[in-house]
């Protein structure tokens, strides 16, 4: 038998520590989270993607009363940027959210299960790492690459 142990890294930032184009980034995704529609839940999430280009590509989750009609902000902004730049690279995204105080959330949130899993098929697509921000009130975590977050994850077939 072979136990294998996986782990990564992360830092934890305050926006001051962040650079120009990860302000920038953050500042976009805290804006999309007011064109979010998110009647049902009253939960508005932004995002933002940083093109190789230098475009960046904005989402917010838009709900739907048929609930799995609807998508997350991350799935939004991904595959419009798909749709529209499709021979760009993903180099960043940052996500933000606001709960129903309609106050930005204290704890980052952390892309669902099937955001990771679109996501990780444009950091493949690209062939390079994605960064990942997730944005708290004061505090943002910078993970390396969409991968660290799907370990495992379903590759091809
Ligand atoms: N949501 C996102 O947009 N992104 C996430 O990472 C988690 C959840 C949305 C889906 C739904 O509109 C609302 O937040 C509550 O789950």
């Amino acid at each position: 038998m072979k136990t294998i142990t996986s782990s990564f890294e992360y830092k934890i930032l305050d926006y001051n520590e962040l650079s120009d184009t990860q302000k920038q980034l953050v500042d976009h995704a805290r804006k999309a989270t007011y064109r979010s529609y998110a009647p049902y839940s009253n939960f508005k999430v932004g995002a933002a993607i940083l093109l190789s280009n230098g475009v960046i590509v904005d989402g917010a989750n838009q709900e739907n009363a048929a609930f799995p009609a609807g998508t997350c902000a991350e799935r939004s902004a991904c595959f419009y940027a798909g749709a529209e730049y499709p021979d760009a690279k993903f180099k960043a995204i940052a996500i933000a959210a606001r709960d129903a105080s309609d106050d930005f959330i204290v704890n980052p949130i952390s892309p669902c299960g099937v955001c990771r899993q679109a996501l990780l098929e444009y950091e493949n697509k690209g062939g390079k790492p994605v960064e990942v921000l997730l944005i708290g009130r004061d505090k943002i975590y910078s993970i390396n690459s969409i991968s660290d977050l799907l370990p495992f994850a379903f590759t091809e077939f």
